[in-house]
């Protein structure tokens, strides 16, 4: 039984009168329990849709066109399953209730979802603040007095207590300056590695990803171009944007004037282009990429590329 199993997975939009592919095909899965797979790409390639989906979270314009999301063998869009998924946003701020106590807030999911007393929740809502990291005396404080770091550690205190099946994080650090944001990181993934949550971290950063997944999923334009295990893809990344996105990775060793940046903008929802999505900005593009839709080649035991080049 998997963590999650997502095959053929296609999400729409009900925009302009029409539904309009977001999500196309989309194949992914996580293997074991406490396993990290990041999904990566710029701005409006489909993530977050993605990520609700996973989470049953989709807006009421949406739907699933074709295709499963699986958590341990449980079809997530079966009322009839109720599976725990816990979401960590970016925004801390809004994803808390500001009139609340920090404590009330961790504490009411102990109370809701184990039925236990308020007196007893209150105790496990200090135990988790610990665990993130945070001093047991935060129980007491609102939100508004916390700063970004410290939120975001109570949501994921939060996302701990409902001991879910399965943790979707959507770029739950974008918001953080560069030093907390690392901090952030390591003590979401030790946390997930310590308790065996398998979990789905999205992010536009490569880099993160890189320093938080075991695989990597990466899209574009509503598809995965590339899916593998974080070192092979660092090491040999096999597709056209793969190979862009880490050449624009700043390093300490070359000069910001040499940096690639990928030219173009992504295409949207509606308007993606005919044959590779990915081809008006592939500088290796040619004839047969402008015409057919690469289909996802297997280039490793589990991971594929979707690029005419491979096959
Ligand atoms: N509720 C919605 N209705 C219609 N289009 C949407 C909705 N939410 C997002 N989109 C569009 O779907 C595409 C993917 O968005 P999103 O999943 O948020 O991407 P990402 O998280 O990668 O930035 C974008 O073009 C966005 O404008
Ligand atoms: S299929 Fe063609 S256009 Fe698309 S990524 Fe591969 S080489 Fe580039
Ligand atoms: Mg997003």
């Amino acid at each position: 039984m998997k963590p999650l199993e997502i095959k053929g997975l296609i999400i729409q939009y009900y925009v302009n009168n029409q539904w309009v592919d977001v999500v196309s095909n989309v194949d992914l899965d996580i293997d074991e329990r406490g396993e990290i797979l990041a999904v990566v790409g710029e701005s409006g390639c489909g993530k977050t849709t993605l990520g609700l989906a996973v989470a049953g979270l989709l807006p009421s314009n949406a739907k699933i066109a074709r295709g499963y999301i699986k958590v341990f063998d449980k079809d997530v869009t079966s009322t009839s399953n109720s599976i725990k998924i816990a979401m960590i946003f970016q925004d801390a701020l809004t994803s808390l209730n500001p009139l609340l106590t920090v404590g009330e807030q961790i504490a009411e999911i102990d109370i809701h979802h184990f039925k236990m007393s308020k007196k007893k929740a209150f105790e496990e809502a200090k135990k988790r603040l610990a665990e993130v990291g945070l001093p047991t005396t935060f129980v007491s404080k609102y939100p508004h007095e916390l700063s970004g770091g410290q939120r975001q550690r109570v949501l994921i205190a939060m996302a701990i207590a409902m001991n879910p099946e399965l943790i979707v994080a959507d770029e739950p650090t974008t918001a953080l300056d560069v030093t907390t944001q690392a901090r952030v990181l390591i003590l979401l993934r030790d946390l997930v590695k310590k308790l065996g949550i398998p979990m789905i971290y999205i992010t536009h950063d490569l880099a993160l990803a890189s320093q938080i997944a075991d695989k990597i999923a990466v899209m574009y334009a509503g598809q995965i171009v590339e899916y593998s295990n974080k070192y092979s893809l660092f090491k040999e990344p096999k597709h056209p944007y793969t190979q862009a996105l880490l050449s624009s990775i700043p390093r300490v060793d070359v000069d910001v004037s040499e940096l690639h940046i990928i030219k173009g903008e992504p295409p949207t929802p509606g308007s993606f282009p005919r044959g590779c999505r990915f081809h008006p900005r592939c500088p290796l593009a040619f004839s047969k990429c402008f015409v057919e839709e690469p289909i996802p080649r297997k280039v490793s035991s589990y991971g594929y590329v979707r690029c005419h080049l491979y096959g």
